[in-house]
């Protein structure tokens, strides 16, 4: 996790750093810091807590000088307290290093340099690695950087400055995203492009195992052993309003209500109505490839996970392949059954969250094809698979994801008429579902338009201490997700369940204190649930039940309904689950819960 900035250039760095790592926030803010490179010495401050805690402890005296670099982290090794935030610097106080990752070897490589007399001030691993480049330095910064990365095991995003080569920056990959931002007589590095955004477009992302040492008036890309490296630049087309809340009070908020939009953005350009079918060219699969797989894994962390079950109900009931859908961190460390016929999807909004990257890797060794399905353009994940589709979602920032899993919903469907129109599917039942597609970003503006309503709901079950979530067919996943957005920024237990699965267990937990969420919409199953609402009402739950318009039984039984309109049983999910995303975020804010910025929880995860 962790939030890089880094800065040569001819401004002062400090209040460009501060605005930079102030867009990482979400990657991790349990502490803040920075190092400013000042009339040849070294100024490093950091505090326990966020960015606006630095910014108060800094107060007027912001460092001079127009090299630097600053960090939020999200702690992996020590707690969250001044001396373990970053930067880190060595014994002379001459160099300052800043990491996103973990070092697994750190605690050899802390007992070989404590023998050689280096003294530590913090528990963190990445304190190591300052000693270790003092270590190696002698003469050339970069060379000392490149020889201490050599006895590094694990994952690394770093940037160093020296007061040994005060105008010089270096940074370095390895498992942690980096990227190298150009600008005009300056330059920068960052962890994530939206630190960048205000000042430049043009980024040269790093890939492992790659180092860049950023000057003033240029940078050089090489790999370990100092070989220059050829790199393309990107140009962003990010736009930076959409970065910020826009009116909204919080990103979440904006990110729920963007909605319609983000959903428009992932269909442009890829429904062929005629057809029945979608084109998706960045899958690199023609028609034959498509059809050689037998087999489809999809894998995924968090809501990405829940996306994934949804895409593995879709694909087999009209692609009629095979789909199994695994936790990325359980697929990494099992002995999978994948081969050169099974197709491995990655989902993840960030592309960078590293059991998702692990699993992509694990299955590329045994020879399986991959494909991605990503948000953020550039990202890891992204670079490694052998092709797939972004969502064009935009950024999220609010930590608890929302507009990325509709759109995730979008995308599988996609795959969905792709693969099914090749094996089961016929034009007419595609055209229905590329119809049903298109009227998508209308039902979901009418849904979120009932915006008040379930703030008033939320209301009434603000005080709950658990919650239980339950669905059917395609609306199970929705029922997890519900749940895991509840718990995420409201603090409040919540649980998902297949809904017929009540009986065996969760029922006991059903009194007139216990809310219970049906996602219960005129599918298929819809009778079974209506059943299952009985059940809970007999037992004097408490029900609010998200239906389908004109739905007068469950109306009547529940006592909340939130309404959605019709669509077909596959595409529910993106309606269904609107209304729980707005539950959540009304309920934290009523609570008093940093909606954003939730406890323990990072955007990114980028450790195991
Ligand atoms: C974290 C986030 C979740 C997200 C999950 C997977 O836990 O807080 O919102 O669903 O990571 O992230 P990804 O970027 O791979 O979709």
């Amino acid at each position: 996790m962790c939030g890089i900035v880094g800065y040569v250039g001819k401004r002062d760095a400090a209040p460009l750093l501060l605005d930079g790592v102030q867009r990482l926030e979400y990657r991790g803010y349990d502490s803040a810091g920075l190092a400013v490179v000042a009339d040849g010495g070294l100024v490093v401050e950091k505090v326990a807590g966020r960015i606006i805690d630095l910014q108060a402890h800094l107060g007027e005296r912001l460092p001079q000088g127009t090299v630097g670099l600053a960090h939020t982290r999200w702690a992996t090794h020590g707690v969250p307290n001044d001396s373990n935030a970053h930067p880190h610097i060595d014994c002379g106080g001459t160099l300052a290093i800043v990491h996103n990752g973990i070092i697994e070897n750190a605690n050899a490589l802390r007992e070989w340099l404590k023998e050689k007399g280096h003294r530590f001030r913090s528990d963190t691993d990445t304190e190591v690695l300052a000693h270790l480049i003092e270590q190696f330095l002698n003469g050339s910064l970069v060379e000392a950087v490149s020889t201490a990365l050599g006895h590094v095991e694990g994952a690394y995003g770093i940037a160093v400055v020296s007061t040994t080569e005060p105008e010089t920056l270096v940074a370095a990959r390895f498992g942690s995203p980096l990227l190298v931002g150009l600008g005009d007589g300056e330059h920068f590095v960052a962890s994530d492009a939206a630190a960048l955004l205000e000042y430049t477009r043009d980024v040269v992302y790093l890939d492992d195992g790659e180092m860049a040492v950023v000057r003033q008036d240029g940078y050089e890309i090489t790999d370990l052993q100092a070989q220059h490296v050829e790199k393309l630049v990107t140009t962003l087309e990010w736009d930076l309003a959409k970065i910020e809340r826009g009116g909204h009070a919080h990103f979440m908020l904006k990110e729920i209500m963007e909605q319609p939009e983000s959903i428009r953005n992932t269909l442009r350009g890829h429904l062929l109505e005629d057809e029945g079918t979608a084109k998706l060219s960045g899958i690199n699969l023609d028609d034959d490839e498509l059809l050689e797989f037998d087999r489809i894994v999809i894998t995924a962390c968090g809501t990405s996970w829940h996306a994934a079950l949804i895409g593995e109900y879709m694909l087999e009931e009209l692609a009629r392949v095979p789909v199994e859908v695994e936790y990325a961190s359980e697929f990494r460390y099992r002995n999978p059954i994948v081969d050169e016929n099974t197709l491995v999807i990655a989902i993840s909004q960030s592309g960078e969250t590293a059991d998702t990257l692990a699993a992509i890797r694990e299955a590329k060794q045994r020879g399986a094809r991959t494909l991605g399905i990503v948000n953020v353009v550039g990202s890891s994940i992204a670079r490694e698979v052998d092709g797939g589709t972004y969502l064009h979602a935009g950024p999220e920032i609010g930590v608890a994801s929302t507009k990325a899993f509709t759109c995730q919903v979008a995308v599988l469907a996609l795959l969905t008429l792709r693969i099914g129109r090749l094996r089961a599917l016929s034009v007419l039942q595609g055209r229905e579902i590329v119809q049903a597609l298109q009227r998508l970003p209308e039902q979901v503006a009418e849904v979120l338009s009932q915006a008040d309503r379930v703030k008033q709901v939320a209301e009434t079950f603000m005080r709950a201490q658990n919650a239980l979530y339950l669905g059917r067919g395609y609306n199970f996943p929705v029922a997890l997700e519900g749940a895991l957005k509840l718990k995420e920024i409201s603090y409040i237990h919540a649980e998902g369940y297949p809904a017929a699965e009540m009986k065996h267990g969760p029922i006991a937990l059903i009194d007139d204190m216990m809310p219970v969420v049906f996602i219960a919409p005129k599918d298929a199953v819809h009778r079974k649930i209506l059943s299952n609402i009985e059940e809970v009402k007999a037992r004097r739950g408490r029900v609010l039940a998200v239906v389908t318009e004109g739905d007068e039984q469950i109306t009547e039984l529940a006592d909340h309904v939130i309404t959605i309109p019709e669509s077909i049983d596959p595409l529910t999910p993106v309606l269904s689950v609107l209304p729980l995303q707005l539950f959540a975020y009304y309920t934290a804010v009523r609570r008093g819960c940093d909606v954003d910025q939730p406890r323990n929880l990072a955007k990114s995860v980028t450790v195991e």
